[in-house]
């Protein structure tokens, strides 16, 4: 076995969880068959509850963090500068030969610049997406990472095409598939009905389940709640789902009476919400991995955004970007009761082998070739 290689993986808020957990895993599993490299982790604790961070690292058998940051809430620009200050130190003190970044959360950004600046190479797992919309925190983190990232784990054809156009060399892109998929089919059999399902009565495709957090959706009141109503006027009597993201929460307080038929629920750990997804009639989202889950359980997704950064869910997929006025979303759910809504196929290597790949590719980078060419 050669000198050891040493690479921290970072994960921040409730969407890098199942992205990391297999990665982590799959290091372990190259270890046992006498592959140098290590990993770190390195929790930031931009998402601290037991809800949106504990309960994800016990369903998913990530070991305890081997550093965590703490940075908590704030601004987002707090929370960078938190999150870098914190990170430098701990490569200060002992720096590694990689850093892994997932996704596009302030964690993401704020870890590879730190890492960067310390000339450790970056790695981005779902590098090169892209929703040409820069008014969405998600698109600037993307964006950023992507312009000083070494080496892109992506998860798409137009992934790959979107980094060829910024000017990235081919020999820098790596089309692995999605992590976060790998974590779906291997925990697929551990999903199982949350106390909801026996308390609402909820019955095998009868009922929408819906999830809103984004800023332009949920931050002012009156948004919010012409979005429920509209969404409750469409589903003809279903029952619909709606497990709450702390951000939401803030604003349905301040609504008062809700529309008649909509079940609020704290947010749910990994196992249970996806049991709810996958048995769901159909989604109602403005998140973008959901619109990938749905996608590979072959659920009918309608998202509430103007723009998406994983067209391949539409084109491939089970989504259809619906946008973010409400009235636009009465003629999808008349599309569904009416038995028309398109079936999807999985987009290529969606496999469940992604994080096999990333290692394998992690292995020869920083063991075999070695060097990076920094610009
Ligand atoms: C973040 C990500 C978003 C991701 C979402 C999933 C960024 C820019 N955005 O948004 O891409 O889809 O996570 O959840 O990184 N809070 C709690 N408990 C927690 C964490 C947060 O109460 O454990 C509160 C915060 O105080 C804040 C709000 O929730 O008021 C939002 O948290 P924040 O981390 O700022 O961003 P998200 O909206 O969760």
């Amino acid at each position: 076995m050669g000198k050891m290689k040493k690479i921290d993986i970072v994960a921040g808020a409730r969407p890098n969880f199942m992205k990391i957990a297999p990665i982590i895993k799959a290091i372990e599993k190259a270890k046992a068959c006498g592959s140098s490299l290590e990993f770190r982790l390195i929790h930031t604790g931009q998402h601290y509850d037991q809800d949106m961070s504990g309960s994800f690292i016990e369903q998913l058998g990530i070991p305890a963090p081997d550093i965590n940051l703490r940075v908590g809430s704030g601004t987002q620009t707090e929370q960078t500068a938190r999150i870098m200050t914190g990170y430098e130190r701990v490569l200060i003190e002992r720096k590694s030969d990689a850093c892994v970044v997932v996704g596009d959360v302030t964690s993401t950004m704020a870890c590879a610049i730190t890492a960067q600046k310390c000339q450790v190479p970056v790695a981005h797992v779902e590098g090169g997406l892209r929703s040409g919309d820069w008014t969405m925190p998600e698109e600037i983190n993307r964006v950023v990472t992507d312009s000083i990232t070494n080496w892109f784990f992506t998860t798409s054809q137009f992934a790959n095409e979107n980094l060829h156009k910024n000017g990235v060399e081919k020999e820098r892109v790596f089309f692995v598939g999605n992590t976060m998929i790998d974590t779906l089919l291997e925990y697929m059999p551990k999903f199982h009905k949350p106390p909801i399902w026996d308390e609402l009565h909820l019955r095998n495709r009868e009922y929408f389940v819906i999830t809103l957090h984004r800023p332009n959706n949920v931050d002012e009141g009156k948004k919010l709640l012409s979005l429920l109503s509209e969404i409750v006027r469409c589903s003809q009597g279903r029952q619909i789902v709606f497990p709450v993201h702390p951000r939401t929460v803030k604003t349905l307080a301040q609504l008062g009476s809700l529309p008649p038929g909509l079940h609020i629920a704290n947010p749910l750990g990994y196992l249970e919400f996806n049991y709810l997804v996958m048995s769901a009639l159909a989604v109602v989202t403005d998140s973008g991995g959901i619109t990938e889950e749905a996608t590979v359980m072959g659920v009918p997704c309608m998202t509430m955004r103007d723009s998406t950064e994983r067209p391949e869910t539409i084109t491939l997929g089970t989504n259809e970007l619906v946008g973010t006025d409400p009235l636009k979303l009465e003629p999808y759910v008349k599309r569904l009761f009416a038995g028309r809504w398109k079936k999807g196929i999985i987009p290529p290597l969606w496999d469940g082998k992604a994080s096999e790949r990333i290692v394998s590719h992690l292995n020869k980078l920083l063991t075999i070739g070695g060097g990076i060419d920094q610009e």
